[in-house]
């Protein structure tokens, strides 16, 4: 059975599979007839014991758009609540005639511990600090839409690197597809392996941003700080905050990413957000048509 477990399984060749199957869905989902019969009689469960609004939803519709029977799971007013197993949970929503599973849990690993024990395609939806594949798919497929290609850029990851999914899930994928990759923030917020990964470290906001030709601008992580709050949010909008200020003193425009959810005012103000130069809600457009290919690739129709 395939699955998605993390982008360090993929090769360079499966990312670009995928990009080109998720440019024939962006140009179905344009049209005024948004629909394809390709997952007609494929039942597919959003399994998720974490919060979410883009990732959830984005799924939700890619399923929908296949012609996918979809039904949601959230573990927030679930049985989880009266004890029952995340193995018990799938199985049993397995027997229910389910044939693949998105999942989102926040313990590291969760789906690839599911991967052995269930007979189902798995798509990894965000585990913990570990991986958010689709998210880097569709972050690389917005920095080629934006910049013609991903290979040979330079993409900075600000903020808190040690806590996110997002950070690692990109990194594999950025340099799988020939980008320089850098990681700037506090050294409090990098995690200490970043020397095995092969990323330039920058402590300097400023001069980072003069570097890259993209920045992706990541909120920090306040649900999985060990050390609550450290360092303070003010601290932090004050040091690495992305703000108008600092874009205009570069002398070239760089491309904008943020994941989401945005919290506005600490690692990016809004007219930063907001601008031009930003693509985050054409990533989050880019979500629907990489999620239809992934699910397409996946099982194999
Ligand atoms: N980018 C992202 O994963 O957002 P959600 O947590 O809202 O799904």
């Amino acid at each position: 059975t395939r699955h998605l477990l993390g982008i360090k399984d993929l090769t360079e060749k499966d990312i670009h599979t995928i990009f080109e199957t998720a440019d024939s869905f962006k140009e179905v989902i344009n049209r005024p007839i948004k629909k394809v019969p390709s997952l007609r009689d494929v039942t597919i469960a959003n399994v998720f014991f974490e919060n979410s609004t883009r990732t959830k939803l984005s799924f939700e519709l890619a399923e929908k758009r296949l012609s996918a029977d979809v039904i949601n799971f959230s573990a927030s007013g679930s049985s989880v609540k009266k004890g029952e197993t995340l193995l018990d949970t799938v199985n049993n929503i397995l027997s229910m005639k389910v044939d693949m599973i998105v999942m989102r849990h926040s313990f590291p690993g969760a789906p690839h511990f599911l991967s052995k024990h269930i007979n189902a395609n798995i798509v990894n939806a965000g585990d913990g600090t570990h991986e958010h594949p689709t998210q880097a798919l569709l972050d690389t497929f917005s920095i080629r839409e934006r910049l013609g290609d991903v290979a040979g850029k330079k993409v900075v990851i600000v903020g808190d690197i040690l806590h996110s999914r997002v950070a690692l899930s990109n990194i594999f994928a950025l340099q799988k597809l020939g980008a320089e990759v850098m990681v700037c923030g506090p050294n409090t917020l990098i995690p200490k392996y970043i020397d095995q990964l092969g990323v330039k470290v920058e402590n300097d906001i400023r001069k980072a941003l003069k570097w890259c030709d993209v920045a992706n601008i990541l909120r920090i992580q306040m649900e999985r700080q060990l050390v609550k709050n450290f360092p303070s949010t003010r601290e932090y909008s004050m040091y690495y905050g992305v703000n108008k200020e600092l874009i205009d003193s570069l002398d070239k425009e760089i491309v904008i990413m943020h994941p989401g959810p945005i919290n506005r005012g600490v690692e990016i103000t809004t007219d930063v957000a907001d601008s031009e130069q930003a693509i985050i809600l054409d990533q989050v457009e880019n979500g629907v048509a990489v999620r239809m290919a992934v699910l397409y690739l996946l099982a194999g129709r």
